[in-house]
């Protein structure tokens, strides 16, 4: 679906059909020509509430959350692709952040995963015209608007990217599939790209990283994407949890809860199509994108609860759960990240890491984590203008002790029953060198990145969590 701007008024462009938004059941403006019929079909304009009139498409939309407006024009799709229309005209609807939430909206809104669907879906409407007319007749800057159509492109088509490959069967996306695929992201970006295997791990120490994996037929990868722009402002690396999948190990999940854990690798997804988007932007920000890409399975080899792993960084863990292995294979990351890269300015790292942070804050909203309180103010509001709901998850003494083991110098899981996302934080924290406690925060997206029941603009599967939240936080620091 292509999406233009045309800067000329609405009523000079001719299209199949119009997309009209009915902001707060305002059905008064000049663009509501239906307003009787819209009456007479019962319409009052309450946010997604839709209407067609002859071909024209009135949706409900509330002006006081701007993601409304990505959850009505992604409604607004929805509905044309039901129809027959080829193309559609739409006016502008407040300033370029609105704009860029309704270029979202048609794009995430558009999302269909059919890969494995012998019949695929087709959809009719092939452009959408935004017409350079104002609904509150304000002088718009047509560059502003230019650009953030643009930054919406390039933002929407990297969660469609990565909704793709998280969606992706774990028989198909391997390890080494994801490696391949950020291989061509690279290559397409102009990215640095290194990718490495077991032996490469076993030079390094990776130990916690190589006892996940061990069990695994697929052997594991380790990912480094960087882009690196001429004069960078800062230089920030973003871990990502790659679990192709994570089927507990011996200590095995249940089957329901084992079904959807090829999303477990959402982390990872969400890290390369963040440096995907950001390249494209051309941010002026030095981004390493590090990926832990490995399957957590059962066999004669696998590693066991009773185990001791020592980690890159020497810290030895007592293994308690074999299931807790997201943050065995964060930690050797981690280490490796803070060793290759020197003078970093931010370190994230981004993982469906724990149930617990889903109990927590339900399955719409990111745990934020950290030492440092404004680095997480600053993570929550870019998250905010994003759309994307986040929330911190505080750090404290008492949860930190949990962690204590009788044999090792910390246990990989904890002793408490409450808490789990924060205690599976605090475990990270031991893998973050002292010099940049304040430069970390960690992501725990294990209830948004993968959607069982949709909501918003996200149909069922992947919803690309995270790509969005990182994205801004850095376009927000580059300026
Ligand atoms: N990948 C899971 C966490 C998860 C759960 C992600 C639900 C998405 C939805 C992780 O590896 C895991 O199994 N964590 C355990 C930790 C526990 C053993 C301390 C969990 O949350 O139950
Ligand atoms: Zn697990
Ligand atoms: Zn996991």
């Amino acid at each position: 679906m292509k999406i233009e701007l045309i800067k000329s008024n609405l009523s000079k462009i001719n299209r199949d059909c119009e997309i009209v938004f009915v902001v707060n059941k305002n059905l008064k403006h000049k663009w509501v020509v239906d307003s009787k019929a819209l009456k007479s079909l019962n319409f009052t304009g309450t946010q997604s509430e839709v209407a067609t009139v002859e071909n024209r498409i009135y949706i409900g939309v509330d002006f006081s959350d701007i993601d409304d407006m990505r959850i009505a024009s992604a409604k607004a799709i929805q509905t044309l692709n039901k129809l027959n229309f080829k193309s559609a005209k739409v006016g502008i609807y407040g300033d370029s952040d609105r704009v860029r939430a309704m270029v979202e909206g048609f794009i995430l809104g558009n999302y269909k995963f059919d890969k494995y669907k012998s019949q695929k879906f087709e959809s009719k409407l092939k452009k959408v015209s935004i017409a350079l007319e104002s609904f509150k007749a304000k002088k718009l800057k047509s560059k502003d608007i230019e650009s953030s159509i643009e930054s919406a492109k390039v933002i929407a088509t990297s969660v469609n990217f990565t909704r793709d490959i998280v969606n992706s069967m774990p028989d198909e996306l391997t390890p080494k599939e994801l490696a391949k695929i950020a291989k061509k992201v690279a290559k397409e970006s102009k990215l640095d790209c290194i990718i490495e295997d077991e032996k490469f791990l076993k030079k390094e120490g990776m130990n916690a990283f190589l006892a996940v994996t061990r069990a695994s037929t697929n052997g594991p990868r380790l990912i480094h994407l960087t882009h690196k722009p001429k004069r960078a402002k800062r230089k920030v690396v973003i871990v990502g949890k790659g679990l192709t999948y994570d089927s507990g190990g011996l200590s095995l999940k249940p089957s329901n809860f084992m079904l959807t854990m090829k999303a477990d690798k959402s982390g990872a997804c969400a890290t390369l199509g963040a440096i995907q988007a950001v390249a494209k932007l051309n941010l002026p920000i030095e981004v390493h994108a590090i990926i832990g890409a490995c399957e957590n399975m059962v066999g004669g080899d696998a590693y066991k609860p009773d185990d001791v792993l020592v980690a890159k960084n020497g810290t030895s863990i007592e293994v308690k759960n074999t299931d807790a292995e997201g943050r065995l294979v964060l930690a050797d990351c981690l280490c490796y990240a803070q060793n290759k890269i020197k003078n970093i300015d931010n370190i994230f790292d981004i993982a469906t890491l724990t149930g617990a942070c889903v109990v927590a804050l339900g399955e719409y909203t990111t745990g934020v984590m950290g030492f440092n309180e404004k680095l997480k103010e600053s993570i929550l509001n870019s998250s905010q203008k994003s759309g994307e709901l986040s929330a911190s998850l505080p750090f404290n003494k008492y949860l930190e002790k949990l962690l204590t083991s009788e044999v090792a110098d910390i246990s990989n899981v904890s002793s408490g029953r409450y808490g789990g996302a924060i205690t599976a934080g605090l475990f990270l924290s031991n893998f973050i060198k002292r010099e940049n406690r304040d430069k970390w925060v960690h992501l725990d997206i294990a209830g948004p990145a993968f959607v069982e029941k949709p909501w918003g603009y996200n149909p069922y599967g992947a919803s690309g969590a995270g790509v969005r939240l990182l994205t801004q936080w850095l376009k927000d620091i580059s300026k």
